[in-house]
């Protein structure tokens, strides 16, 4: 097997855990470097099964840090990078929209930059794949209609505005000065190890706790839902056969309303905790909605299915009730990632450093 030595930024986030592991496990030719500057919503215990193995390795490290990451890139002769890492909450970038245009602009053009010195125009054999997210697209009406890899960008809010003009930076880097890159979009995902400020954690932790769930506005939002496995298998196989230049979409023609959601989440949690049917309903509690709220995102994802033969794995069913099974199984790492207390363990071990 060719081997390849390819950094994985966000690695410790929800997603990015998920594709190192897939990528350390599938091929140990490679070497996998963990790129992560371990912000709140960063935890290594979501990598605790593959931390010792010996084609995997971690740098705690800040992406707009436009100097160490050359160096890494030099020293390790790195020849693909697959760049998650951002801030990637929206209720955060309505607060804090600055941090957002830091790491997800600033921080994506340093890593950009950081490609093209380190490869020097030698694009032979080298990648940089960007991922990005479906909200770029803006919001669907009730019409049936889809985002493909065509529809304009319509950013609403400051979280898909910067990641806007993050994918735009990695498109005028190939236009540009000719760096192979990829972009793809992908919908919403769900599965285990996902910080508990999004929806379905969140829930999942406040049913089991019988707490009120704050749903935006009516909870008539529709979002398109896609386990985290498949999109880590979707990266996979782009990375690998992905036509340099181009992007797709990846979904998994899942769409649901959030309150339809939220009653297989109640129904679900309930039955795996032995609880009668319904008597976690009357949790539901409808609160202000959101600023700008998407109406709807719906990902078209034919093309990928098309030419690289992608399909997703799970039914949405299955997928909820793994996932549901995953966090009621696992009340450490969410009281661990409620209470903070792996940030309080990482800053001791990286204090002396
Ligand atoms: P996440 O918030 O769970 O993880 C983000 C990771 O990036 C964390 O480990 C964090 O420590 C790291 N990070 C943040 N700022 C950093 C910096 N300055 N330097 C180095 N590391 C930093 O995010 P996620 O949900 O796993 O999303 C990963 C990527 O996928 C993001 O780019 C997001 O926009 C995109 N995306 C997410 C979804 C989704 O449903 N979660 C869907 C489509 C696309
Ligand atoms: O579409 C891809 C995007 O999906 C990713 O790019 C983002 O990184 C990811 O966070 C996610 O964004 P959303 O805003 O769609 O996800 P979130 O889990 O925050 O919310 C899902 C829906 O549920 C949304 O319509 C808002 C609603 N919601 C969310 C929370 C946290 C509620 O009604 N109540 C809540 O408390």
């Amino acid at each position: 097997m060719e081997k390849r030595t390819i950094i994985v930024t966000g690695g410790a986030g929800f997603i990015g855990s998920h594709l190192v592991r897939l990528l350390v496990n599938k091929y140990p030719d490679y070497h996998i470097i963990n790129v992560d500057k371990l912000t709140y919503a960063g935890n290594l215990a979501n990598l605790k099964d593959i931390e010792d193995k010996p084609n995997y390795s971690f740098e705690r490290l800040d992406i707009c840090d436009f100097d160490a990451i050359l160096a890494l890139m030099q020293r390790e002769h790195v020849d693909g990078v697959i760049h998650l890492a951002a801030e990637s909450h929206v209720d955060r970038s309505i607060k804090d929209p600055f941090t957002f245009a830091r790491t997800n602009v600033m921080g994506t053009l340093s890593m950009l930059q950081a490609a093209k010195a380190a490869w020097n125009g030698e694009w032979e054999g080298k990648l940089f794949y960007h991922i990005s997210t479906d909200e770029v697209y803006g919001a669907l009406q009730f019409d049936g209609t889809l985002f493909t890899e065509d529809t304009r960008y319509d950013p609403h809010s400051p979280y898909s505005a910067s990641k806007a003009s993050s994918d735009h930076f990695v498109r005028a880097f190939h236009d540009t000065f000719g760096m192979p890159t990829i972009v793809t979009n992908c919908s919403n995902n769900y599965g285990p190890y996902q910080f508990p400020e999004k929806l379905i954690p969140l829930f999942i932790n406040n049913i089991r706790h019988r707490k009120p769930l704050p749903v935006y506005g009516k909870g008539e939002n529709v979002r398109d839902w896609l386990f985290v496995e498949d999109h880590a298998r979707a990266i996979d196989i782009i990375f690998h056969k992905g036509k340099p230049g181009d992007t797709y979409n990846i979904g998994g023609f899942n769409e649901w309303k959030n309150i339809d959601i939220i009653k297989v989440l109640i129904r679900t949690t309930d039955e795996l905790l032995g609880r009668p049917e319904g008597a976690d309903d009357d949790l539901i509690t409808f609160v202000t909605d959101r600023a700008g709220h998407d109406l709807r995102y719906a990902i078209d994802s034919r093309k990928l299915q098309r030419e690289l033969g992608w399909e997703p794995s799970l039914q949405f069913e299955e997928g909820i009730r793994k996932t549901v099974k995953w966090y009621l199984d696992n009340q450490d790492w969410l009281d661990n990632v409620t209470s903070g207390d792996y940030q309080k363990y990482y800053e001791q071990m990286y204090k002396n450093r």
